[in-house]
């Protein structure tokens, strides 16, 4: 194998599950480069004060944050797939984790601990590429989410060129309408629907919504 797809790999790697030091700097890039596409997240959501926020793969917990700023008299729980996202993030809010607001902890999408009915809204940014099993992981994203919430789960579908046209990228394409909506529909979620995110360093993000 060559040099250069042995970086790429290493790289998407340290996207999917960030580790060691260069996956604690990879998470502090990504603070700075999902910021539009996280504020915008967060305000999908209409989080209320006294709401039960979950964020599934937060990486180094700038999602987090804006979250526990709007549920000021609620709580909001995160789970990451990697133990260094969960120590950046905890240390990016250490006040509110300390206050007991914030609880943080190293898991995956596809098996929440968390029980049935617990949260009024659930985002996931960047992540969905990663999930394994999309299925269950919806699955459990309904079973967790509240009669009456909603959940926002944004992703990148393309990139901006020189010319300001739109080049789409067909895998994340075919995994939002030919997995992500139906499945989420067929998991009984309503009112699904999709809406056109910020251009973020020219690449465009989109939310898929639903509401249980
Ligand atoms: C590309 S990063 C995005 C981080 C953050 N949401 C942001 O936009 O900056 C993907 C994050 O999702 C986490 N992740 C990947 N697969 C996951 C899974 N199956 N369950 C929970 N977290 C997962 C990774 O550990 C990583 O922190």
């Amino acid at each position: 194998m060559g040099v250069m797809p042995l970086l790429d790999g290493m790289w998407d790697q340290q996207h999917r599950c960030p580790g060691g030091i260069i996956g604690w700097w990879v998470g502090e890039q990504m603070v700075r480069q999902h910021r539009p596409e996280t504020i915008w997240t967060t305000d999908l959501l209409d989080i209320q004060p006294a709401d039960a926020v979950l964020e599934v793969g937060f990486g180094a917990g700038q999602g987090i944050k804006l979250a526990t700023a709007r549920a000021s008299e609620g709580c909001v729980m995160g789970i990451d797939l990697s133990e260094v996202m969960v120590k950046a993030a905890s240390r990016r809010n250490a006040v509110a984790v300390k206050a007991g607001r914030i609880a943080l902890s190293q898991g995956n999408i596809t098996a929440l601990p968390f029980e049935d009915q617990r949260f009024d809204k659930i985002m996931s940014i960047h992540t969905v590429y990663f999930w394994s099993e999309i299925s269950l992981a919806l699955h459990e994203l309904y079973r967790v989410l509240k009669s009456g919430g909603r959940v926002a789960i944004t992703l990148c579908t393309g990139k901006m060129n020189d010319r300001g046209e739109v080049e789409v990228w067909t895998p994340s394409q075919l995994l939002l309408e030919e997995q992500l909506m139906p499945g989420m529909r067929q998991e009984g979620f309503r009112a699904v629907r999709l809406e056109q995110g910020p251009n973020s360093r020219q690449y465009t993000s989109v939310a898929v919504i639903g509401e249980k």
